[in-house]
């Protein structure tokens, strides 16, 4: 009798999941069974056997049943699977819509206020030289911007070598207007939206990534009065009909007079908040009349022409836009930050 249970549970030990649950149950388990059979034989054996002969037919008839178990389950899984391929009147999983990236929509709607006066996209490379970067637009040799501070080098002439071609991770995207003037002749309206590099430690105000769109406008005559009038017409469209502007002396190497533009503070309206920090107005952009050496650099008549140029922070714009204070944000990619956005396709 030892013997037939050993067979036994070595027979149900190697039945696999697949196998059909009620064959199983009729086979071993059912009253006519092979299990039951052995609980018949059992009744009639001498005391003296009985004790170990019953705690292995337990076992096997435990075992038969957990088996049955998981026949059972294997069974239930396949039915659900073949009804849910036969189904087609189920309803869809769920899908779930994607958002674009703040940035891109930012960057989407600074290109379409552009587009309609006129702008045209150009796009040039993130690596860079020196030449399209620095030289071309009127920075001296030891102006601080080219310092390794501001600027990720690839590779850098030696001290001796004199033509100062380094390769660069660009820092603004005036080398593509650059290329733009050495390929195209005037007039020329376009904006160059892209990403850009600086070597500064990442914080929620400052990050080594970010980008930009600049604007280049050259023709015969073109004035100040144009520059203000077309960021003015910028601002209205982007920050809303009361938005009022003003623009700032500054300096930048490239520009003749240069200036940044602030515009009211759309939180408050200009009365103060802590948005603007109590001052009414915030910092959009840079911009300015461009240089004549850099229009001669670029191969272009400055006594013929003249032009005007800006470059602003697409962040920076999003920051405005939809209040999201910390820089990291843009760049983490966190699934709850991005599908706040979702709405705003
Ligand atoms: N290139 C400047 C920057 O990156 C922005 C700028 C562009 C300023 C054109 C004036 C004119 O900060």
């Amino acid at each position: 009798m030892l013997d037939k249970i050993s067979k036994l549970r070595e027979e149900i030990s190697v039945i696999t999941p697949g196998s059909d649950p009620e064959e199983f149950r009729l086979k071993y388990l059912s009253k006519k069974g092979l299990i039951s059979a052995l609980f018949d034989e059992f009744r009639d054996l001498p005391p003296d056997r009985k004790r170990e002969t019953g705690n292995l037919l337990n076992l096997l008839k435990e075992e038969a049943l957990s088996k049955l178990a998981v026949l059972k389950e294997s069974a239930m899984n396949k039915t659900v699977q073949k009804s849910l391929k036969e189904d087609y009147t189920r309803p869809g999983y769920p899908l779930f819509y994607g958002s674009r990236h703040p940035v891109t929509l930012v960057k989407n709607e600074i290109i379409d206020i552009f587009s309609r006066i006129g702008f045209t996209i150009s796009e040039g490379p993130e690596i860079e030289d020196d030449d399209h970067v620095f030289t071309k637009l009127n920075f001296a040799p030891e102006h601080p911007a080219r310092d390794m501070q501001d600027t990720f080098y690839i590779s850098r002439l030696s001290e001796e070598e004199s033509k100062p071609d380094d390769i660069l991770l660009r820092t603004h995207t005036s080398s593509v207007q650059v290329r733009v003037m050495q390929s195209t002749p005037p007039p020329i309206r376009t904006i160059s939206p892209g990403r850009v590099f600086r070597n500064e430690a990442v914080s929620a105000r400052a990050h080594c990534i970010f980008h930009q769109v600049e604007g280049l406008y050259i023709d015969r005559n073109v004035s100040f009065a144009d520059l203000r009038q077309t960021l003015f017409y910028f601002a209205v469209e982007m920050y809303g009909r009361n938005t009022r502007i003003r623009l700032r002396p500054s300096y930048f190497p490239f520009t003749e007079p240069s200036g940044e533009m602030d515009v009211s503070c759309r939180i408050c309206g200009g009365r103060g908040c802590n948005v603007c920090k109590y001052t009414g107005w915030l910092e959009i952009l840079g911009c300015g009349m461009v240089h004549p050496n850099v229009l001669e650099n670029c191969g272009i008549d400055s006594k013929k022409y003249s032009g005007f140029a800006f470059g602003m922070g697409i962040e920076r714009q999003a920051m405005l836009k939809y209040q999201v204070n910390d820089l990291r944000l843009y760049f983490e990619n966190d699934v709850r930050f991005l599908e706040q956005f979702s709405a705003a396709i």
